[in-house]
């Protein structure tokens, strides 16, 4: 328990504010920190080492993930020079922990970059296997195998309780980061979801499918941004579709559905309680959202409403000079410190 609080926090039960940062293309581009990004995380702490001392509650909300919470914070910790807490960390996957008591004895099937068993198998899951893992069970399965010189060695065999056999129906898929084999992924996905969860055997019922997020491009280290998982989703349902005779059933998570904005409102209250632990069930008189995506940060923002409020960033996805045309921001910066600046300003 923190015993210095947050000095910013008023008496009442109304937290004054709360920020979301988005991560790449806001914090973080190609796996280095975007400039202004240290100094600006540092201004929301009275000491940045310690999370007891955070002044202002904040979260970081991205449509990424790939690993547990706990392994993002520590990555983000020491790249940006602050001391980052697992429950400030809401990926892409951490909706997946609200599905754990329907899904928990489910064969899952988890695919994507990282580490999606151990994600998976972090928030309950007990039967969880990789799709890397998945196709060493079918012989044949993926016939351009034979030309890969690589192997993405994703997650194998991480999974060591996994009692996957191939006698066993897929009940559910999760999609938990973005997918690195697109053309084995999509076929394989394509047997399981039209077979009934059974690969090579005739048409059955299709087994859950869930996407983490459903974003189309990112911005990453390249010029121009990048396919998402959005995209690869839409691969996967138009191949599927022409297929398969009934069309794909699936539930996407991610910025910009609103739900998310919601579990995040919740993670920054608990965040808030712990470094003010006498003010409870507050809420909070405005959330500020900064990202970098239109499409994700601010239509997210503007639909989940008061009290959030939307900064666009230029460091990103979004290089206009003015605003986005179709979502436009509360607010655009040239970058995070611009943003945080005007955050602290406005709240002096
Ligand atoms: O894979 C990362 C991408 O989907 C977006 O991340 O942090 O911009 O929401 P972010
Ligand atoms: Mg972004």
């Amino acid at each position: 328990v923190c015993k210095n609080g947050g000095r910013l926090f008023h008496s009442s039960a109304r937290y004054p504010l709360g920020i979301a940062f988005d991560i790449d293309g806001v914090l973080v581009r190609g796996g280095q920190p975007i400039e202004g990004a240290c100094k600006a995380l540092q201004q929301l702490f009275v000491d940045p080492q310690d999370p007891c001392q955070i002044r202002i509650p904040h979260i970081f909300l991205t449509n990424g993930g790939g690993v547990p919470e706990s392994v993002k914070a520590l990555e983000l910790s020491s790249l940006l020079g602050v001391k980052i807490l697992p429950q400030q960390l809401f990926l892409g996957h951490t909706p997946f922990k609200t599905l754990k008591d329907r899904f928990e004895s489910a064969n899952v099937l988890a695919i994507g970059k990282g580490e999606p068993c151990t994600v998976m198998s972090s928030y309950g899951y007990r039967n969880v296997v990789s799709m890397e893992e998945y196709v060493e069970h079918f012989k044949d399965i993926d016939p351009l195998a034979k030309y890969k010189k690589w192997s993405t060695n994703n997650d194998i065999r991480k999974n060591t309780k996994n009692v996957y056999s191939s006698n066993k129906a897929i009940d559910a898929v999760f999609v938990v980061s973005d997918p690195v084999d697109w053309g084995r992924d999509i076929q394989v996905l394509c047997d399981v979801l039209r077979s009934g969860g059974y690969p090579g055997r005739s048409a059955g019922n299709q087994p859950y499918l869930y996407f983490a997020a459903d974003d189309l491009e990112y911005q990453a280290a390249f010029p121009v941004e990048r396919l998402g998982m959005g995209a690869f989703r839409i691969a996967l349902e138009s191949i599927y579709n022409g297929i398969s005779k009934t069309p794909l059933v699936y539930t996407s998570f991610g910025k910009p559905s609103v739900p998310v904005f919601r579990g995040s409102e919740i993670a920054l209250l608990k965040l808030a309680e712990i470094v003010k632990p006498d003010v409870k069930h507050g809420n909070f008189a405005r959330l500020y959202m900064i990202g970098d995506n239109p499409y994700t940060d601010i239509l997210g923002a503007k639909q989940a409403g008061a009290p959030w409020f939307s900064i666009l960033t230029r460091t990103g996805c979004f290089k206009g000079e003015d605003n986005h045309d179709q979502y436009k921001a509360d607010l655009v910066v040239d970058d995070v410190l611009e943003a945080v600046q005007y955050i602290m300003k406005e709240h002096k």
